[in-house]
């Protein structure tokens, strides 16, 4: 039973229900609480249920707004769907759900896929560099020409570094910015055009939490995460104001860590440091059901995590603190 209902039901019972429902219930339960006791339950249970009633008209409105208030249908028979990174962690098993449920998918990486995924008639494969913008502009030719336009992209590609800022090599951070956002941008430059002309697609981006709160390390990375919730952002207002594309979706994904390649050899000292790693399967569930869900949100997993959003609000010193928490710099990154 969910808490509203619980706690509104209790709250009606106690305040109004006619007293030959409410008196043997009374009688039952007198000789256990007192009448005082009787009414902070009553009163408790009146404010919990006020509370979460404004929460889920709060969640409501946001869904509403984030989808323009208009409804559009996906079926996922004929949606085509580009998935970028799919040749591990959250793209290949985001493409492998995609790829079993029926759905056409276009999936890109450097690596082949591994054969399970390969062995789907209905996945289709190329191999490109994503910063390497000619290969990528060829590529994206091939692939409307091959299979049509893109109706949902998943800008999921992205690679990771954990040194400091000065120990990292220039050539090295330009190259994850490329990989982690600007091909992101480019990405959008070949396929949104077709979607806003049929005002029907699906943007969803894989941030991180560490677009939010970033940690010593990963300067570079967390400025790409970062510079993906101001792209998110605008592009939303954009499809509304500019292109009138109010049927557009778009969400981002900033999930907390995941067993993935990406952070296989520093696993253990997240963990050191106290922070969770979690299951990939159960960080891609949450995010295939918003993807079939066909409406676009902001999605922070897990959910108790979803402070960092607003972390930027609080006083410096408290901000501070939490990141000095999360940060403990050994002289040793793992
Ligand atoms: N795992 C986490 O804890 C975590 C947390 C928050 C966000 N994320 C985000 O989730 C996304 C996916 O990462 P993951 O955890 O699944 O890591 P992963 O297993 O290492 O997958 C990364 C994917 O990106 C592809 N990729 C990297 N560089 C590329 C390039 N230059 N061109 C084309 N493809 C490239 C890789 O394919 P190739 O190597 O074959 O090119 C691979 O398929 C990333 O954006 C990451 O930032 C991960």
């Amino acid at each position: 039973m969910s808490l509203p209902l619980l706690t509104g039901s209790i709250y009606l019972f106690l305040k109004w229900a006619p007293s030959n429902y409410q008196q043997p219930v009374l009688t039952a339960i007198g000789p256990y609480i007192s009448d005082s006791a009787l009414g902070t339950v009553a009163k408790v249970c009146g404010w919990v249920f006020c509370l979460s009633m404004v929460s889920g008209f709060n969640s409501w409105l946001s869904w509403k707004v984030e989808n323009n208030w208009v409804e559009d249908k996906y079926d996922w028979n004929r949606e085509l769907v580009l998935v970028t990174g799919a040749s591990s962690g959250f793209g290949e098993m985001m493409a492998e759900q995609l790829a079993e449920r029926g759905t056409k998918v276009i999936t890109m990486a450097r690596r082949p896929l591994k054969p399970e995924l390969s062995a789907y008639k209905n996945v289709h494969h190329y191999q490109v560099d994503l910063s390497d913008w000619d290969g990528l502009a060829l590529t994206a030719k091939q692939i409307k020409e091959e299979h049509g336009d893109p109706t949902v992209l998943v800008l999921n590609a992205g690679v990771a570094s954990r040194t400091p800022f000065m120990q990292k090599k220039f050539t090295d951070i330009k190259k994850l910015i490329d990989v982690n956002l600007i091909s992101h941008f480019a990405m959008l430059h070949h396929f949104l055009p077709a979607m806003i002309k049929k005002n029907h697609g699906y943007i969803m981006s894989i941030a991180s939490v560490v677009g939010y709160l970033s940690m010593t390390g990963l300067c570079d990375y967390g400025t790409t995460k970062s510079g993906m919730v101001a792209l998110h952002e605008t592009l939303r207002q954009e499809l509304r104001h500019v292109h009138k594309a109010n049927k557009i979706r778009t969400s981002i994904i900033h999930t907390g860590w995941t067993k993935t390649a990406i952070i296989d050899d520093w696993e253990k000292g997240l963990k050191e440091r106290g922070q969770i790693t979690m299951p990939l399967a159960d960080v891609v569930k949450p995010i295939m059901e918003l993807l079939y869900s066909g409406y676009g949100t902001q999605l922070i997993i897990p959910g108790f995590l979803g402070f960092v959003a607003g972390m930027r609000g609080w006083p410096f010193w408290a901000q501070e603190f939490v990141r000095d928490k999360l940060n403990p710099y050994t002289g040793e990154y793992r």
